[in-house]
């Protein structure tokens, strides 16, 4: 892992270990020495010359071992994902970074040309897209049982900035507020992403066009805390998009409402294993995640019996083994049974988004093409 030693590094880690598909040798924690030893030790990793400086003496190093690592998770802040992924693609190694991809979508396209290049897996974590019942929802999609989509509402209200903003600053909450570090967007690049994530992990569909509202609050903040995007999809297809870092009492509220000419579904992160399915003048049905009578896809998915509460964890947790399955079958010559995971051009349709919204935001709020 490089970075992580602060922040959702830990919520990485416990992903990729939980199905024990892969195991964590080396790192480069922090860009402070002393923190990054104390999570290199935390952490068990006991070769200490497998403990590095910087990320380019790991990609270098790493990149010479007979036994060098399969993959590195990215999870530092965002104006460093470009030199440190291409680092590691250089070396051929595999590839999992955090979202947004890149600071500028040309870094974005340049990665996913090396990694195309090179042959080598590389996935972006967009968290919500792992659940179980995200998948159910795709499934649904696929078997055309939610008939033509009509419209998409997708929305991510958070109050985490704001109430670090007016209590204890946090690191995180800083470089957050840094254009130079975060990039042109705040609130769009770092949560609004995850709705075009959903709505791609859902629906399979790109976003066409965009028309974007941004808010600031409080006023002197350089970049925006709240979000409000009409999207366009194939086939004239309408989504609307909310998201809030200023959106007091809610904490993490992503969801998702699908409405089509057979049916509807609606999903909330806060009851994550729960699934509220209307088929056209029927009662509602509430699907629950680990049950016999949802689609394989989505069942496999699940650790545990239902009506046991699974969360982010699981979440990355199923990215995570999407993507290691995929890696071994590489590795094995054989074909895994599924992998779903975010890839770098999911990534970079993500970059595509937020340029678009900051444009259109910036130009009166216009349409702006993807
Ligand atoms: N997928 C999600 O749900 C989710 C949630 C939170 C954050 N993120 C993303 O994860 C990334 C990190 O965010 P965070 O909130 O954990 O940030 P953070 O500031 O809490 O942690 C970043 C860590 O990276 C380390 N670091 C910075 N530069 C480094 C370098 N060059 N080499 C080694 N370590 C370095 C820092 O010391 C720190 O430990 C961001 O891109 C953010 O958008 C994603």
């Amino acid at each position: 892992m490089v970075g992580g030693a602060a922040g959702i590094g830990h919520v990485h880690r416990r992903g990729a270990l939980m199905d024990d598909l892969a195991t964590m040798v080396c790192g480069c924690f922090s860009s402070n020495w002393d923190r990054n030893l104390v999570r290199a030790n935390e952490w068990h990793i006991t070769d200490e010359s497998r403990v590095y400086k910087d990320y380019k003496e790991m990609a270098e190093k790493e990149g010479a071992r007979a036994d060098k690592i399969d993959f590195v998770c990215i999870v530092t802040p965002n104006d460093s994902h470009y030199e440190i992924a291409k680092a590691f693609l250089e070396q051929d190694i595999h590839i999992v970074c955090d979202k947004p991809l890149t600071y500028t979508l040309e870094q974005g396209e340049e990665l996913a040309r090396i990694a195309k290049e090179r042959n080598l897996l590389f996935a972006v974590t967009y968290t919500y897209t792992g659940y179980a019942m995200i998948r159910q929802i795709r499934e649904l999609v696929d078997r055309g049982e939610l008939g033509e989509l009509l419209y998409i509402n997708a929305e991510y209200p958070q109050d985490w900035l704001l109430v670090g903003l007016f209590s204890d600053k946090s690191e995180q909450a800083m470089w957050r507020l840094d254009p130079a570090k975060s990039g042109p967007s705040l609130c769009t690049a770092d949560i609004g992403t995850h709705l075009e994530g959903l709505i791609k992990m859902t629906t399979g569909l790109d976003p066409v066009r965009v028309l974007a509202k941004f808010d600031t609050y409080p006023r002197d903040l350089p970049l925006e805390t709240n979000t409000t995007i009409l999207a366009e999809y194939p086939g004239g297809l309408t989504a609307t998009l909310w998201a809030s870092q200023f959106a007091i009492g809610r904490e993490c509220d992503i969801a998702i409402r699908i409405y089509g000419s057979k049916g509807s579904v609606e999903w909330e992160q806060q009851s994550a294993g729960v699934l509220k399915f209307t088929k056209l003048n029927q009662p509602t049905q509430i699907l629950s995640a680990a049950r016999e009578y949802l689609y394989p896809e989505a069942r496999r998915l699940s650790r545990l019996p239902s009506g046991h509460p699974e969360g982010v964890f699981e979440a990355f947790g199923n990215i995570y083994r999407s993507f290691c399955e995929h890696l071994i079958a590489r590795k094995t010559g054989t074909t895994p049974e599924s992998f779903t995971y975010p890839t770098v051009e999911d990534g970079v349709v993500g970059m595509k988004f937020i340029k678009a919204c900051v444009e259109s935001n910036a130009n009166n709020n216009q349409w702006v093409a993807l």
